[in-house]
């Protein structure tokens, strides 16, 4: 076996850092979601993608889960700009992309339009529900999307993520120097906890490394900040990882919490970097109770295996059993729910507020010490 071949075929490439801006053109504010967007379409992150979406494109993925090419494709990548603004841009035109007044790329608008943003909730995230994160962050965008391909020019400086952050092409590279052949990916948003580091081991029982893959883009305020988890991510590698067989590398997009559609996307992606494999657990990409516990998993059905050319490990909630004194399932243990050490979230994160130590059968006491302290430091509100 090799690593897996990108989507649609071949790594894009649009950064270039010596692209000339010529003349007057105009701008469009990027905003956080936005910005990490543009990065990883530059970098190959979203091939085939090699821009924002175009209507055509726009509605295949919200209705079909495909660009209009067929290839699959789950979550919508797009540019939102204002009326106002979009007023001043011609189709055919190039615009500059901005964010505090420093110039990261350029657009070729192919086209601007207005999107039905009331479907694409529907059936992007199941809900129209402005509770929902993701559904209040589509809301609060700009009304108009343009649409074309990009050419980054600059990339964006993510100095707290210094030593991890890795383009597809280089995450290739390191992979093979490892002599590694097959290579699971691992999303979270969250701290390795006791389930989390059961399921990576037990798919790397089958495989020769793990991406552990992180996203540090945009999330919800009450998550724990990407960079106290990245401290909580080396402890544990250092104490309790075989050195060559994981690899900790960040993901900058933006979490959308759309739950099934998202876990295709992150599928995809993680296959770009040169993944064979990718882990979707219990409600990957959910929140709140707006996705069923394996939504994520059965939505996988609609795609071939050759369409999506990666390997899809599923796993069962995963949980410590007292009985069994090991990490289980329901397919590995026969004992009572009352002997499974299992705790949400929200109840965790209020326990670290309180510099309170959940037990260690949930989450090893060196990954809670950094998370401890790291919280109370940045006195971070959760
Ligand atoms: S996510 O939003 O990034 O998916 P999280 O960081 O909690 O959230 O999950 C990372 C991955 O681990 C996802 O594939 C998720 O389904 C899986 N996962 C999280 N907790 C469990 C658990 N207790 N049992 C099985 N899988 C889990």
């Amino acid at each position: 076996m090799s690593l897996s071949k990108p989507h649609g075929g071949k790594l894009i490439n649009r950064w270039n850092p010596s692209y000339q801006i010529n003349g007057f053109t105009p701008t469009v504010e990027l905003d956080e979601i936005a910005i990490s967007d543009l990065d990883l379409i530059g970098t190959g992150a979203y091939s085939p993608l090699d821009g924002f979406l175009t209507e055509a494109d726009y509605n295949a993925v919200v209705h079909n889960m495909r660009l209009a090419t067929g290839e699959p494709w789950t979550i919508p990548i797009t540019l939102p700009t204002t009326e106002s603004n979009a007023a001043q841009i011609n189709i055919g035109s190039i615009v500059k992309l901005v964010k505090d007044g420093v110039i990261y790329g350029v657009l070729e608008v192919l086209d601007k339009f207005m999107p039905n943003k009331k479907k694409e909730a529907e059936l992007v995230y199941k809900t129209t529900d402005r509770q929902h994160p993701g559904v209040k962050k589509l809301f609060e965008r700009p009304n108009v999307y343009l649409g074309g391909p990009i050419t980054l020019v600059k990339r964006r400086p993510l100095d707290e993520f210094s030593g991890y952050h890795f383009d597809p092409a280089e995450t290739r590279k390191q992979f093979q120097a490892l002599g590694w052949n097959t290579v699971v990916g691992f999303q979270t948003r969250n701290p390795v906890h006791r389930a989390h580091e059961y399921i990576q081991k037990s798919a790397l029982e089958i495989v020769d490394g793990l991406f552990l893959n992180p996203l540090v883009g945009e999330t919800k305020s009450d998550d724990i900040p990407a960079d106290v988890r990245m401290k909580s991510y080396e402890v544990l590698l250092e104490n309790y990882y075989a050195k060559n067989h994981v690899f900790l590398g960040v993901f900058t997009a933006a979490m959308r919490y759309a739950g099934p559609r998202e876990a295709v996307f992150h599928a995809i992606v993680r296959k770009n970097f040169g993944c064979t494999h990718f882990i979707v657990g219990r409600d990957h990409a959910g929140v709140g109770n707006y996705y069923g516990t394996y939504d994520a998993q059965k939505i996988f059905s609609n795609f071939t295996k050759e369409e999506l050319d990666l390997t899809l490990l599923f796993f069962e909630h995963s949980f410590y059993c007292t009985q069994c004194d090991s990490m289980a399932t329901a397919k590995t243990c026969p004992h009572d729910v009352s002997q499974h050490v299992i705790l949400s979230g929200t109840r965790v994160r209020e326990m670290l507020r309180n510099g309170e130590k959940p037990p260690a059968t949930f989450s090893r006491s060196e990954v809670i010490d950094v998370l401890i302290d790291g919280l109370q430091s940045e006195s971070v509100l959760l």
